[in-house]
Protein backbone atom coordinates (compact mmCIF):
# COMPACT_ATOMS: atom_id res chain seq x y z
CA UNK A 1 0.00 0.00 0.00
CA UNK A 2 1.04 3.40 -1.00
CA UNK A 3 2.38 5.77 2.09
CA UNK A 4 -1.17 7.95 2.40
CA UNK A 5 0.85 10.69 4.33
CA UNK A 6 2.90 10.99 1.09
CA UNK A 7 2.89 14.71 -0.26
CA UNK A 8 5.15 13.94 -3.51
CA UNK A 9 4.18 16.47 -6.25
CA UNK A 10 2.07 18.29 -4.36
CA UNK A 11 2.22 22.04 -4.37
CA UNK A 12 1.55 24.07 -1.00
CA UNK A 13 1.11 27.27 0.22
CA UNK A 14 1.98 28.03 3.42
CA UNK A 15 0.79 31.94 4.77
CA UNK A 16 2.29 33.27 8.00
CA UNK A 17 5.21 30.66 7.00
CA UNK A 18 8.14 32.19 8.47
CA UNK A 19 6.32 32.52 12.24
CA UNK A 20 6.98 29.80 14.92
CA UNK A 21 4.24 27.33 13.49
CA UNK A 22 4.08 28.04 9.76
CA UNK A 23 7.42 27.42 9.14
CA UNK A 24 7.69 24.19 11.03
CA UNK A 25 4.56 23.57 8.77
CA UNK A 26 6.41 24.91 5.69
CA UNK A 27 9.33 22.34 6.47
CA UNK A 28 7.00 19.54 7.85
CA UNK A 29 5.57 19.48 3.92
CA UNK A 30 8.47 19.41 2.30
CA UNK A 31 10.01 16.65 4.48
CA UNK A 32 6.65 14.71 3.30
CA UNK A 33 7.29 15.67 -0.22
CA UNK A 34 5.51 18.70 -1.27
CA UNK A 35 7.11 21.70 -2.96
CA UNK A 36 6.31 24.74 -1.02
CA UNK A 37 5.65 28.68 -1.33
CA UNK A 38 5.57 30.81 2.05
CA UNK A 39 4.27 34.04 2.14
CA UNK A 40 4.77 36.08 5.35
CA UNK A 41 5.65 39.68 5.76
CA UNK A 42 9.07 39.23 7.53
CA UNK A 43 11.32 38.75 4.84
CA UNK A 44 14.27 37.95 6.64
CA UNK A 45 12.52 34.97 8.18
CA UNK A 46 10.83 33.99 4.51
CA UNK A 47 14.60 33.92 3.50
CA UNK A 48 15.94 31.13 6.00
CA UNK A 49 12.90 29.12 5.63
CA UNK A 50 13.31 29.50 1.59
CA UNK A 51 16.77 28.33 2.41
CA UNK A 52 15.35 25.05 4.75
CA UNK A 53 13.06 23.38 2.21
CA UNK A 54 15.40 23.68 -0.40
CA UNK A 55 18.01 21.87 1.88
CA UNK A 56 15.53 19.23 2.28
CA UNK A 57 15.60 19.22 -1.68
CA UNK A 58 12.04 20.66 -2.59
CA UNK A 59 11.10 23.71 -4.43
CA UNK A 60 10.89 26.50 -2.84
CA UNK A 61 9.31 30.69 -3.45
CA UNK A 62 8.63 33.15 -1.10
CA UNK A 63 6.33 36.13 -1.40
CA UNK A 64 6.69 39.23 1.00
CA UNK A 65 2.75 39.49 0.95
CA UNK A 66 0.78 41.41 3.59
CA UNK A 67 -2.43 39.16 3.69
CA UNK A 68 -5.02 42.04 4.94
CA UNK A 69 -4.51 43.29 1.35
CA UNK A 70 -6.58 41.23 -1.13
CA UNK A 71 -5.40 42.44 -4.40
CA UNK A 72 -1.57 41.33 -3.06
CA UNK A 73 -2.91 37.96 -1.88
CA UNK A 74 -4.48 37.33 -5.39
CA UNK A 75 -1.13 38.55 -6.81
CA UNK A 76 0.77 35.23 -4.84
CA UNK A 77 -1.91 33.15 -5.69
CA UNK A 78 -1.59 33.77 -9.51
CA UNK A 79 2.56 33.94 -9.49
CA UNK A 80 2.32 30.27 -7.67
CA UNK A 81 -0.31 29.04 -10.00
CA UNK A 82 2.48 30.25 -12.68
CA UNK A 83 4.83 29.01 -11.01
CA UNK A 84 4.20 25.42 -9.95
CA UNK A 85 0.99 24.95 -12.28
CA UNK A 86 -1.45 23.80 -9.13
CA UNK A 87 -1.58 24.48 -5.60
CA UNK A 88 -2.98 21.49 -3.98
CA UNK A 89 -2.37 22.54 0.33
CA UNK A 90 -3.20 26.00 1.84
CA UNK A 91 -1.76 26.51 4.97
CA UNK A 92 -3.05 29.85 6.39
CA UNK A 93 -1.16 30.38 9.67
CA UNK A 94 -0.45 33.89 9.95
CA UNK A 95 -2.05 35.67 13.10
CA UNK A 96 -1.57 38.17 15.58
CA UNK A 97 -2.64 39.05 19.04
CA UNK A 98 -2.17 41.57 22.03
CA UNK A 99 -4.29 42.12 25.12
CA UNK A 100 -6.39 45.13 26.35
CA UNK A 101 -9.42 45.09 28.63
CA UNK A 102 -12.33 44.95 26.69
CA UNK A 103 -14.18 47.92 27.82
CA UNK A 104 -11.49 50.09 26.35
CA UNK A 105 -9.97 47.75 24.10
CA UNK A 106 -8.50 50.83 21.58
CA UNK A 107 -10.03 50.63 17.80
CA UNK A 108 -7.22 50.58 15.74
CA UNK A 109 -5.98 47.36 17.17
CA UNK A 110 -9.57 45.87 17.42
CA UNK A 111 -9.38 46.03 13.58
CA UNK A 112 -5.86 45.06 12.86
CA UNK A 113 -6.55 41.94 14.84
CA UNK A 114 -9.55 41.42 12.43
CA UNK A 115 -7.63 42.45 9.66
CA UNK A 116 -5.28 39.65 10.15
CA UNK A 117 -6.07 36.67 11.44
CA UNK A 118 -9.74 36.90 9.88
CA UNK A 119 -10.32 39.46 6.96
CA UNK A 120 -6.68 38.26 5.48
CA UNK A 121 -7.40 34.20 6.34
CA UNK A 122 -10.45 35.02 3.97
CA UNK A 123 -8.97 36.15 1.43
CA UNK A 124 -6.25 33.13 0.72
CA UNK A 125 -9.04 31.17 1.11
CA UNK A 126 -11.10 32.53 -1.63
CA UNK A 127 -8.33 33.47 -4.08
CA UNK A 128 -6.66 30.01 -3.51
CA UNK A 129 -10.01 27.97 -3.03
CA UNK A 130 -10.88 29.09 -6.30
CA UNK A 131 -7.89 27.59 -8.01
CA UNK A 132 -8.57 24.16 -6.52
CA UNK A 133 -12.13 24.54 -7.54
CA UNK A 134 -10.88 25.21 -11.02
CA UNK A 135 -8.50 22.19 -10.64
CA UNK A 136 -10.99 19.76 -8.88
CA UNK A 137 -9.81 19.93 -5.79
CA UNK A 138 -7.01 20.76 -2.71
CA UNK A 139 -7.08 20.74 1.21
CA UNK A 140 -7.18 23.66 2.77
CA UNK A 141 -5.66 23.90 6.98
CA UNK A 142 -6.91 27.19 8.99
CA UNK A 143 -4.72 27.36 11.98
CA UNK A 144 -7.58 28.31 14.78
CA UNK A 145 -6.78 28.23 18.87
CA UNK A 146 -8.09 26.72 21.45
CA UNK A 147 -9.69 30.53 21.99
CA UNK A 148 -12.00 30.05 19.72
CA UNK A 149 -14.06 27.60 21.67
CA UNK A 150 -13.34 28.90 25.59
CA UNK A 151 -12.85 32.73 26.24
CA UNK A 152 -9.70 34.47 27.20
CA UNK A 153 -9.59 37.63 29.54
CA UNK A 154 -8.55 40.99 27.17
CA UNK A 155 -8.12 39.04 24.43
CA UNK A 156 -11.97 39.88 22.62
CA UNK A 157 -10.35 40.64 18.97
CA UNK A 158 -7.81 37.56 19.09
CA UNK A 159 -10.56 35.18 20.67
CA UNK A 160 -13.31 35.92 18.15
CA UNK A 161 -11.18 36.50 15.14
CA UNK A 162 -10.45 32.63 15.81
CA UNK A 163 -14.41 32.19 16.77
CA UNK A 164 -14.64 33.19 13.51
CA UNK A 165 -11.87 31.19 11.30
CA UNK A 166 -13.99 28.25 12.88
CA UNK A 167 -16.82 29.55 11.21
CA UNK A 168 -15.12 29.89 7.80
CA UNK A 169 -13.63 26.60 7.68
CA UNK A 170 -17.32 25.10 8.44
CA UNK A 171 -19.05 27.09 6.14
CA UNK A 172 -16.44 26.19 3.15
CA UNK A 173 -16.51 22.59 4.02
CA UNK A 174 -19.82 22.42 3.55
CA UNK A 175 -19.66 24.49 0.41
CA UNK A 176 -17.03 23.17 -1.64
CA UNK A 177 -17.27 19.50 -0.32
CA UNK A 178 -18.89 18.94 -4.10
CA UNK A 179 -15.67 20.52 -5.12
CA UNK A 180 -13.49 18.16 -3.05
CA UNK A 181 -11.83 20.83 -2.07
CA UNK A 182 -11.92 19.70 1.85
CA UNK A 183 -11.40 22.72 4.50
CA UNK A 184 -10.20 21.72 8.22
CA UNK A 185 -8.33 24.11 10.74
CA UNK A 186 -6.00 23.31 13.63
CA UNK A 187 -6.70 24.52 17.52
CA UNK A 188 -3.12 24.94 19.48
CA UNK A 189 -2.87 25.61 22.77
CA UNK A 190 -0.04 27.40 23.74
CA UNK A 191 3.01 26.57 21.93
CA UNK A 192 6.95 27.28 22.48
CA UNK A 193 6.59 31.11 20.03
CA UNK A 194 7.38 33.88 20.18
CA UNK A 195 2.79 34.16 20.31
CA UNK A 196 2.35 31.37 22.52
CA UNK A 197 5.27 31.92 25.15
CA UNK A 198 3.35 34.71 26.89
CA UNK A 199 5.22 34.17 30.18
CA UNK A 200 8.67 35.18 28.80
CA UNK A 201 6.34 37.99 26.11
CA UNK A 202 4.82 39.91 29.49
CA UNK A 203 5.45 43.41 28.31
CA UNK A 204 3.88 42.77 24.82
CA UNK A 205 1.29 40.91 25.48
CA UNK A 206 -0.19 42.94 28.26
CA UNK A 207 0.93 47.05 27.33
CA UNK A 208 -2.95 48.01 27.64
CA UNK A 209 -3.70 45.81 30.45
CA UNK A 210 -4.85 46.55 34.19
CA UNK A 211 -1.89 44.49 35.34
CA UNK A 212 1.37 42.60 34.40
CA UNK A 213 1.18 39.42 35.62
CA UNK A 214 4.03 37.78 37.12
CA UNK A 215 5.33 35.02 35.34
CA UNK A 216 4.65 32.50 37.89
CA UNK A 217 1.41 33.42 37.92
CA UNK A 218 0.91 33.11 33.92
CA UNK A 219 2.50 30.00 34.57
CA UNK A 220 -0.03 28.42 36.51
CA UNK A 221 -2.98 30.45 34.21
CA UNK A 222 -1.60 28.77 31.06
CA UNK A 223 -0.05 25.80 31.18
CA UNK A 224 -0.86 24.76 34.67
CA UNK A 225 -4.23 24.23 32.75
CA UNK A 226 -3.15 22.27 29.95
CA UNK A 227 -3.10 18.56 31.33
CA UNK A 228 0.24 17.42 29.89
CA UNK A 229 1.56 20.18 31.91
CA UNK A 230 3.85 21.98 29.28
CA UNK A 231 4.26 24.35 25.93
CA UNK A 232 3.38 22.29 22.76
CA UNK A 233 6.89 22.07 20.75
CA UNK A 234 6.63 24.00 17.63
CA UNK A 235 7.34 21.12 15.58
CA UNK A 236 4.30 19.14 17.55
CA UNK A 237 1.86 20.97 14.98
CA UNK A 238 3.21 18.76 12.10
CA UNK A 239 1.72 15.66 12.20
CA UNK A 240 -1.52 17.19 12.54
CA UNK A 241 -0.65 19.36 9.21
CA UNK A 242 0.60 16.83 7.16
CA UNK A 243 -2.54 14.45 8.17
CA UNK A 244 -4.69 17.18 7.22
CA UNK A 245 -3.22 17.89 3.96
CA UNK A 246 -2.77 14.49 2.69
CA UNK A 247 -4.77 11.48 1.63
CA UNK A 248 -4.80 9.85 4.99
CA UNK A 249 -7.42 12.37 5.57
CA UNK A 250 -9.42 11.88 2.63
CA UNK A 251 -12.57 11.33 4.62
CA UNK A 252 -12.18 14.46 6.77
CA UNK A 253 -13.32 17.77 6.43
CA UNK A 254 -14.81 20.87 8.63
CA UNK A 255 -12.75 19.59 11.40
CA UNK A 256 -11.00 21.21 13.85
CA UNK A 257 -8.27 19.09 15.53
CA UNK A 258 -7.18 20.16 18.46
CA UNK A 259 -3.07 19.73 19.22
CA UNK A 260 -3.76 21.09 22.83
CA UNK A 261 -2.19 18.23 25.40
CA UNK A 262 -5.90 17.63 26.33
CA UNK A 263 -7.10 21.26 27.19
CA UNK A 264 -10.69 21.00 25.69
CA UNK A 265 -10.92 17.52 27.22
CA UNK A 266 -11.55 19.07 30.42
N1 LIG B 1 1.88 29.87 19.42
C1 LIG B 1 0.77 29.55 20.04
O1 LIG B 1 0.76 29.24 21.23
C2 LIG B 1 -0.53 29.52 19.28
C3 LIG B 1 -1.63 28.96 19.91
C4 LIG B 1 -2.84 28.90 19.23
C5 LIG B 1 -2.93 29.41 17.96
N2 LIG B 1 -1.85 29.98 17.37
C6 LIG B 1 -2.01 30.50 16.02
O2 LIG B 1 -1.03 29.91 15.19
C7 LIG B 1 -0.68 30.83 14.14
C8 LIG B 1 0.82 30.98 14.12
O3 LIG B 1 1.23 31.51 15.37
P1 LIG B 1 2.77 31.54 15.82
O4 LIG B 1 2.81 31.17 17.23
O5 LIG B 1 3.57 30.83 14.81
O6 LIG B 1 3.02 33.12 15.76
P2 LIG B 1 4.24 33.89 15.06
O7 LIG B 1 4.09 35.30 15.50
O8 LIG B 1 5.53 33.19 15.32
O9 LIG B 1 3.90 33.74 13.50
C9 LIG B 1 2.89 34.48 12.87
C10 LIG B 1 3.40 34.87 11.51
O10 LIG B 1 2.37 35.63 10.86
C11 LIG B 1 3.03 36.64 10.12
N3 LIG B 1 2.12 37.75 9.84
C12 LIG B 1 1.65 38.67 10.72
N4 LIG B 1 0.90 39.57 10.08
C13 LIG B 1 0.89 39.21 8.77
C14 LIG B 1 0.30 39.77 7.61
N5 LIG B 1 -0.43 40.89 7.67
N6 LIG B 1 0.50 39.15 6.43
C15 LIG B 1 1.27 38.04 6.36
N7 LIG B 1 1.86 37.46 7.42
C16 LIG B 1 1.67 38.05 8.62
C17 LIG B 1 4.19 37.09 11.03
O11 LIG B 1 5.18 37.80 10.32
C18 LIG B 1 4.65 35.76 11.57
O12 LIG B 1 5.69 35.22 10.78
C19 LIG B 1 -1.43 32.13 14.45
O13 LIG B 1 -2.60 32.19 13.69
C20 LIG B 1 -1.77 32.00 15.92
O14 LIG B 1 -2.91 32.74 16.27
C21 LIG B 1 -0.64 30.04 18.00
Amino acid sequence: MNNPFDLSGKTAIVVGGAGGLGRQQAIGLANAGADVAVADVNAERLAAVKREIERIGRKARTFLTDITDASAVQAMTDAVVADYGRIDILVNAAGITQRHPSEDFPEELFERILNINLNGLFYACQSVGSVMIRQGGGRIINVASIFATVGLPESVAYSMSKGAVVQITRTLAVEWADCHVAVNGLMPSWFETPMGKVADNRDQFYKGATRVPTAEELQKKTIGRVPLRRYGLPHEIIGATVFLASDAASMVTGHLLAVDGGFLAQ
